[in-house]
């Protein structure tokens, strides 16, 4: 059997990042195995703790080396002792950036066994999918102060959004929503009434792509709405695509209905030949449970099987799918920290035995 390579930089990250990593790593190894697939795994430590040890995030020559795998495998960001978006901006939005990883991905599916905050729904009510902008808006770090720390202080943040930003997202979503093949209906999710200049390039970007896609019904909701109807009616929704903030802001949301950030994962993908795409559970470093082998490693595996569906494996990806449902489904007692019934190496290892 002629077998395909696949490369995979592992960033397990801060707190219990390489835990959780280290599970989806195992399910990667074995479905590997089982489908044919030459996988190499290969780890980078880059971290909280490497930053306070060296004072680098990313040390030269890191992206150029993470540029030769066909795929990131990220555990967490976030410590204790650094202060708050240094790692963010250094490491997690440096790579969105540098890889160009226009999508970002959040599959919000409620798997069977899975309990979700809303009264009286069920997996077949939660099941959408949210494509955020990943590289424009406010994340991209234009603004200054003007006369700062006086009473006179100004300070202003710019959100940025290009046609080509937001075209190639959206164009992206319509094809997504058009292979999903479920409601056929995208939503743009977005601030029109208000943001009257860059939701308007948004809007009118929308139209225009809507109509090289006839069999998709494109469809509206302010982002204000939006958090009104995805907990009255989640059922409404197929595919979402979104600007880059109200994206950030309106995936927490979803993330909770799907059972928390022990289950919610997302890609950050760049859909070009030869883009280097990385995955990555939502949940953050949690420190406080580091080693104590109780962290939900589902979402870490949910990402390893989302890298391995974009990476030209979907069945492999869709294997590991279905070994996560049965084991939410018929093994886990919850999918809260220290409440799963298993440790996190046990939940990773029954997932290898339900594929
Ligand atoms: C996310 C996170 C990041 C974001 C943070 C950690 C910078 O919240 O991936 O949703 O805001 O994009
Ligand atoms: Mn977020």
């Amino acid at each position: 059997m002629e077998r395909s390579l696949l490369k995979v930089a592992v960033i397990g990250g801060d707190g219990t990042g390489p835990e959780v990593a280290g599970e989806a790593a195992k399910v990667l190894n074995a479905v590997a195995g089982l489908e044919g697939i030459a996988l190499e795994l290969e780890d980078f430590d880059y971290g909280g703790d490497r930053y306070l040890r060296t004072g680098e995030i990313l040390p030269p020559g890191a992206l150029e080396k993470l540029a030769t795998f066909d795929a990131i495998l990220l555990g967490a960001i976030g410590h204790p002792d650094v202060p708050p978006g240094v790692l963010e901006r250094g490491l997690l939005l440096a790579m969105r950036f540098h890889f160009d990883q226009y999508i970002n991905l959040r599959p919000v599916k409620l798997f069977p066994g899975v309990e979700t905050p809303l009264k009286d729904k069920g997996p077949d009510d939660v099941d959408f999918v949210v494509v955020r902008e990943n590289t424009e808006d406010l994340y991209c770090g234009v603004g200054g102060f003007l006369k700062k720390g006086t009473p006179d202080e100004v300070a202003m943040q710019t959100a940025v959004y290009t046609r080509k930003g937001c075209e190639r997202c959206i164009r992206w979503a319509f094809d997504y929503t058009r292979k999903r093949n479920k409601k056929k209906r995208l939503t743009l999710v977005a601030k029109t009434n208000v943001l009257t200049y860059g939701h308007d390039l948004w809007w009118r970007t929308f139209q225009d792509v809507a109509k090289e896609y006839p069999d998709v019904q494109p469809d509206y909701n302010h982002v204000d709405a939006c958090c009104m109807w995805m907990v009255k009616n989640p059922e409404f929704y197929d595919v979402i695509v979104t600007t880059n903030m109200f994206g950030d802001i309106i995936t927490d949301l979803a993330g909770i209905l799907q059972g928390g950030m022990g289950v919610a994962a997302g890609g950050n993908i760049n859909p070009e030949p030869g883009g280097v795409s990385m995955y990555e559970p939502m949940g953050g470093s949690a420190p406080k449970y580091t080693g104590t082998h109780a962290i939900n490693p589902i979402a870490a595996i949910s990402a390893a099987s989302m890298l391995l569906e974009h990476s030209g494996f979907p069945q492999a990806g869709a294997r590991v799918m279905k070994a996560i449902q049965i084991v939410t489904g018929t093994k886990m007692k919850s999918q809260a920290a220290g409440k799963m019934g298993y440790t996190t190496q046990e939940v990773g290892d029954l997932v290898v035995g339900a594929l």
